[in-house]
């Protein structure tokens, strides 16, 4: 036979060649992609398309119907930018996100601080402060302190981990929805001291709306959602040795309950003191929170971070490949 020609069946008695049904499609399509290399690609490949078809089927989807879910999809896709990841905006307000938090939450090998999402506003290169610093710049209004300590699961302070901090000003925008060009404001970066303490100075955040412009936004509109979220203070904290913490702590509010992306949680909500003295810092309101690390596992070595700073992604985001 010649190379790459199609050996030809006898007689279409010979081929396995079906009628599909709703019933039987699923299984030949599994069986057509028995060969993939890679068996957790295969695995969730498998899955995904056991789940689609299920989802199909249930709703009786239309034809009509799935073509609007694909053009709403491809506008997902067009509205991202450099900045910008409605896929990841997509998947949290589906939940999607908080739920592949808490799977990767289950797989620590001891009880550290509960995780939140990371969300679209996370930059790599927040500017590096001293201890004791205000991380807003343009914003004046009324100073809050927040403080406590990074510790290892049994309760000891870790000196020199790496807190990232990043917040909505007190008007509810980030600086990167503060204008083109606006310049990196309310986050920084922090190291505790020998004893694992930190302490900064910072604005009280609003609680706010997601970006509601784009494909996500007429979903929750069609939804009769709000798309707000509490107000909150994001960090993320590292440390060798220690799972990478990806929180945040909740100031109550009126959206603490219907928080749009299910990232609040109540061990995570802080109640501010007017005058603590056990505070740093005398004579401001703050908030003491003490943040527990656990330490690594071999969960840690291919799990890779829930969402990422959107300028990275399609570069180097630390997510290892499915292996083999
Ligand atoms: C945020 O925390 O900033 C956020 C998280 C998910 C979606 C939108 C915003
Ligand atoms: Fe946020």
């Amino acid at each position: 036979m010649r190379v790459g020609a199609i050996e030809r069946p006898g007689s279409l008695e010979e081929t396995a060649i079906k009628n599909y049904t709703p019933a039987t499609v699923t299984e030949a399509v599994l069986q057509q992609m028995q060969s993939a290399a890679e068996q957790r690609l295969k695995a969730i490949v498998e899955s995904a398309v056991r789940h689609l078809h299920a989802f199909a089927r249930e709703v009786n989807l239309t034809p009509a119907e799935w073509l609007k879910a694909i053009e709403f999809l491809t506008r997902v896709g067009q509205t991202c930018t450099a900045t910008r990841q409605e896929f990841i905006l997509l998947s949290d307000v589906v939940g999607l996100s908080t739920l592949v938090n808490t799977l990767h939450d289950a797989t620590a090998v001891e009880k550290g601080t509960r995780t939140s999402l990371l969300g679209p506003f996370f930059r790599e290169d927040a500017p590096q402060l001293p201890l004791g610093g205000q991380i807003s710049s343009r914003d004046k209004s009324e100073e809050i302190l927040l403080w406590g300590t990074v510790r290892t699961a049994a309760g000891r302070g870790i000196a020199n981990a790496q807190l990232m901090v990043w917040q909505t000003s007190s008007v509810g925008a980030y600086d990167l929805q503060e204008g083109d060009g606006a310049a990196i404001d309310y986050r920084a970066t922090f190291h505790t001291d020998a004893e694992g303490k930190y302490h900064f100075r910072t604005v009280r955040p609003l609680g706010y709306s997601i970006p509601m412009d784009g494909p996500v936004g007429d979903l929750m509109r069609a939804q009769r959602r709000e798309g707000c979220r509490p107000a909150h203070i994001h960090f993320l904290i590292s440390a060798p040795g220690f799972r990478e913490l990806v929180t945040a702590l909740y100031f109550p509010d009126r959206y603490l309950e219907s928080d749009v992306v299910f990232g609040a949680s109540p061990e995570l909500v802080v109640k501010e003191a007017a005058d603590d003295p056990q505070a740093p810092v005398k004579g401001l309101s703050s908030v003491h929170f003490d943040f527990a690390l656990a330490r690594a596992g071999s969960a840690d070595l291919a799990s890779g971070r829930v969402g990422a700073d959107p300028t990275l992604l399609g570069g180097d985001l630390g997510v290892p490949s499915t292996g083999g």
